[in-house]
């Protein structure tokens, strides 16, 4: 147990971890340090952001071009450490790009928080009350709503909801925002802390009030379609309907559908992450939205209509274009350059268009080649890093395994035998 850690610099910090954690502690300070003297106002910033910031912890940061959305093309940047998703997504892109591209449109845009509380008199006292206080609790949040409001945002409803057949006493203020292009986390909360300060009363206890990261009503569509023969350039049947009855497996088995929405959230997280977005907000709610009906089901839908193959996706996104670090980190500054700085639901289709392109680029090669083939590919390098091939080695068996079939045990027998001869 350590007392008062925030306070201590951050090299005191850094020496603390390395006398009682670190294996080589010279070595250790050195790749924290590493990053921290790289660039002292970037650090500066960081340590901003979070407490405790010892070092930056770096993650690939890549732009899959290609992606023709509505008719606008796109270059998609994605921050992301696996080794096949920027690929898959850029070869995705191209693919649709030369089948009239995705067509994307946003649904819906509204966002829920709540105020929680207890009440122990009579439902109908309660209900009444609330009538008399609501259009009291809404202005008690102008001094809140006022920017908001001029960009066509604020409040859109607060209802009392009686949840007491689920939990004893429990009753909610359940308030649907629309927040115009930023994600509103921190505008939704600060309205309905001022709402349940107003809603206060003898016999009503408030609980919490805070935001909610279900969505569903903040939500996204998009589709590819083209025609049958178009899908694959031999057995195109065959392989469209292997393709759809892989989406029906997901739609039945959640084993399968939660390996099938983490290869979408390949995609989606990665657009998050890199536009400064909260990705775990957007995990929650499309994890939640996945199995809205009671059971885990596929984000996607395919179908065979009329000789088209039709593939779409319905997702909710709460994303944001300002606040937040949007603005604030720069490659998420950047990011927002790079996609012609989207208006939040443009931000929304360009997310759900990624988590698309990632569904289709792994279930295509699953129901094909298989998924090592393109995977093992890309993680090659990773393979020689980890077995500390140098540059050389790296050429050579790079090229011995063009076109073949890479595991981890067969690129270690090969250098294996490079460095014996045996
Ligand atoms: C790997 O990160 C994602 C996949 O497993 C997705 C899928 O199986 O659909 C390839």
């Amino acid at each position: 147990m350590i007392k008062g850690f925030s306070k201590l610099s951050k090299a005191e910090k850094i020496d603390w971890l390395a006398e009682n954690f670190f294996y080589e502690k010279d070595k250790g300070i050195e790749t924290l340090e590493q990053y921290v003297n790289e660039n002292a106002q970037l650090q500066q910033l960081h340590d901003e952001f979070i407490e405790n910031t010892i070092s930056n912890f770096y993650v690939p940061y890549a732009v899959a071009p290609n992606f023709l959305i509505n008719g606008t093309s796109y270059v998609i940047p994605m921050a992301i450490e696996e080794s096949s998703v920027v690929a898959a997504a850029a070869l995705t892109a191209k693919f649709w790009s030369s089948r009239g591209g995705f067509k994307a449109t946003v649904l819906s845009t509204t966002k829920v928080g709540q105020v929680h509380f207890t009440y122990e008199g009579s439902k109908e006292v309660l209900e009444e009350y609330f009538l008399s206080v609501k259009n009291k609790l809404i202005h008690a949040t102008d001094h809140i709503t006022a920017n908001m409001r001029k960009r066509g945002g604020g409040i859109v409803d607060i209802e009392l909801r009686d949840r007491t057949s689920d939990l004893e006493n429990y009753y909610q203020l359940h308030v649907r925002f629309q927040t115009g292009d930023s994600m509103g986390a921190n505008f939704i909360n600060s309205c309905l802390e001022s709402i349940a300060a107003s809603f206060q009363k003898e016999g009503i206890f408030v609980i919490m009030s805070i935001l909610s990261n279900f969505v569903p009503e903040c939500l996204v569509r998009a589709e590819v379609s083209c025609k049958i023969e178009e899908f694959f350039p031999e057995n195109a049947e065959m392989y469209a309907r292997k393709f759809v009855q892989a989406v029906e497996i997901a739609n039945v088995e959640p084993y399968r559908a939660v390996t099938h929405n983490k290869g979408i959230m390949n995609g989606i997280d990665a657009v998050v992450l890199a536009t400064g977005n909260d990705f775990r907000a957007v995990a929650a709610g499309a994890h939640a939205y996945a199995c809205r009906d009671g059971q885990y089901k596929s984000l996607t839908q395919a179908e065979i209509k009329d000789g088209n193959f039709i593939f779409s996706i319905e997702i909710p996104l709460s994303l944001g274009t300002v606040g937040g670090l949007t603005k604030l980190h720069p490659l998420a500054k950047l990011s927002m350059e790079i996609l012609q700085n989207p208006t939040a639901p443009e931000l929304m289709q360009i997310v759900a268009v990624a988590g698309l392109a990632q569904n289709f680029a792994a279930l295509r090669a699953l129901t094909t080649t298989g998924i090592q083939q393109g995977h093992m590919k890309m993680h090659l390098m990773n393979i020689l890093n980890q077995l500390e091939a140098n540059v050389h080695e790296k050429e050579l068996i790079s090229e011995a395994f063009k076109g073949k079939t890479v595991s981890h045990s067969a690129i270690a027998e090969y250098l294996h035998l490079l460095r014996t001869g045996h």
